[in-house]
């Protein structure tokens, strides 16, 4: 694993998030609540990008399907997706698994990711 800068703390407070590739992932940086969190880009189900999901009690929730995420581990959370959409899902036996999190620090002002 190696670190590598992505942006200052200020930026990323400014934008909110940050989409940025990084030797060909794409990474989403977040900032929420007063926290940074570095994640895949991509959703795991369908591969769509996550830029547009709405963040809500360190959750993530993709634009697209629905499907809810922990941004602290990268869980799926059953607890936060609308009852619809729970029915449709074979929640035992899901085709995707967890939302890919990046270790993230903050060095002298610096967000730091490790891949
Ligand atoms: S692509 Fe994200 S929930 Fe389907």
């Amino acid at each position: 694993m190696k670190k590598i800068a992505i942006c200052t703390t200020e930026e990323c407070q400014s934008l909110g998030k940050k989409e940025v590739t990084i030797e060909g992932q794409p990474i989403l940086i977040i900032y929420s609540d007063g926290k940074y969190y570095a994640i895949d880009s991509l959703c795991p189900h369908a591969k769509t990008r996550l830029i547009s999901g709405r963040i809500e009690d360190e959750t993530l929730t993709c634009a697209n399907h629905g499907i809810c995420f922990d941004l602290s581990d990268g869980a799926i959370r059953l607890d936060k997706i609308d009852e619809d959409l729970l029915e449709q899902l074979d929640v035992d036996n899901l085709p995707f698994g967890s939302l890919k999190i990046y270790p993230l620090t903050i060095e002298n002002g610096m967000i730091m990711i490790e891949i």
